[in-house]
């Protein structure tokens, strides 16, 4: 096996998110406009393309794969490439292949996605409330999320629901979604809202609601431990005694995390982001698209990207707009 991806602070990355797609279709308020225009389709990478980088990732020493989006499952013939990356699972590269999904098209995907060795999902739900979840996601329809969900688990995949916290939107459901997780024996991890591109009107959702606030009245109700286990990405995990289920709080913007992390991000058109909160990045397209007879300009490109990957973030310093606010969109990175 070629040698790991140790970065200059002796981190080794073994976990790549890969974003497939830019398009959705849902227009979350809090991620994109609802005119968002999207890129144009020769510049994402083809499927054959996405099998070509991750399988090189694979060779390197990733053994986590985290597909996202935009909406993975609209991308076309997606299929295809789940099915591609069997044979690393098959092999033992491969540890983990997951899937993070709005939930809208798990219906018609979940068996295929279990076939293809996926066992866990993590889908996006911030709201149980019809009316609520229509205005957050304005294009998406709960019962079809709540169909998709049932859908996959039946399949035999674990379900874990990931919700935006939203004051003033969502704060009055942190019981309910709990209670709804625990009985449905799904774990549920709240995101801090990251304040990402230009969102236009937002209908005063999108509001941060401090997840230590998440935390202080969850205590209000039941025992909560922490727990030590970290994936070496931006989540902290707590159980809830008397019910038992574990519950992540995702805070992006917080530093807590960058000693331990593991990850890369590779957008849908082949940027390599080698930190979360700034904006670093290599084009990895044109060594990979220039070169279709051999890997070794690509894997060149990977080692020199991952040799520059920082230390930690800094959301509120230089380097991005004045406000700390990024440029990116969360559906281009892939979150
Ligand atoms: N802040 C926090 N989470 C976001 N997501 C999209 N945009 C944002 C944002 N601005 C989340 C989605 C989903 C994941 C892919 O990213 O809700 O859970
Ligand atoms: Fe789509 Fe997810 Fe963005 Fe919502 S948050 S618009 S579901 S990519």
């Amino acid at each position: 096996m070629a040698p790991q991806l140790i970065d200059p602070f002796a981190r080794a990355v073994t976990y790549l998110r890969v974003s497939v797609t830019d398009r959705c279709d849902f227009r979350c308020v809090y991620c994109m406009s609802e005119d968002m225009t999207f890129l144009p389709r020769r510049d994402l990478l083809t499927l054959e393309e996405l099998d070509r980088m991750c399988s090189t990732f694979i060779d390197l020493g990733v053994e986590k794969l985290r597909i996202t989006g935009g909406e993975p499952l609209v991308r076309k013939g997606i299929m295809t490439f789940f099915n591609a990356m069997t044979r690393h699972l098959d092999s033992g590269a491969l540890k983990e292949l997951t899937l993070t999904t709005n939930g809208s098209q798990l219906t018609r995907f979940a068996p295929q996605l279990y076939a293809a060795g996926l066992r866990r999902v993590n889908v996006s739900l911030d709201t149980l409330d019809q009316a609520k979840f229509a205005r957050v996601t304005r294009w998406g329809r709960l019962p079809q999320v709540l169909r998709g969900i049932d859908a996959a688990r039946a399949a035999g995949l674990r379900v874990k629901i990931n919700a935006v916290a939203l004051q003033g939107f969502n704060e009055d459901e942190l019981f309910s979604l709990t209670e709804w997780c625990a009985r449905e024996d799904m774990d549920l991890t709240w995101i801090e809202v990251m304040p990402m591109g230009d969102m236009g009107e937002t209908d005063r959702i999108g509001q941060y609601w401090p997840l230590s606030d998440v935390r202080t009245q969850l205590a209000t109700r039941y025992t909560v431990t922490e727990l030590d286990h970290r994936t070496g990405g931006p989540a902290r995990y707590v159980r809830l005694q008397e019910t038992g289920q574990q519950i992540g709080f995702i805070t992006p913007l917080s530093h807590n995390f960058c000693e331990t992390c593991n990850r890369v991000r590779l957008t849908c058109t082949g940027e390599l982001y080698l930190c979360l909160g700034q904006e670093d990045m290599a084009d990895l397209r044109a060594p990979l698209r220039d070169h279709p007879a051999t890997d070794a300009p690509l894997i060149e490109a990977i080692h020199n990207a991952v040799g520059l990957k920082p230390q930690g973030h800094d959301f509120d310093y230089s380097r991005q707009q004045p406000d700390g606010q990024m440029s990116r969109h969360m559906s281009h990175t892939g979150g």
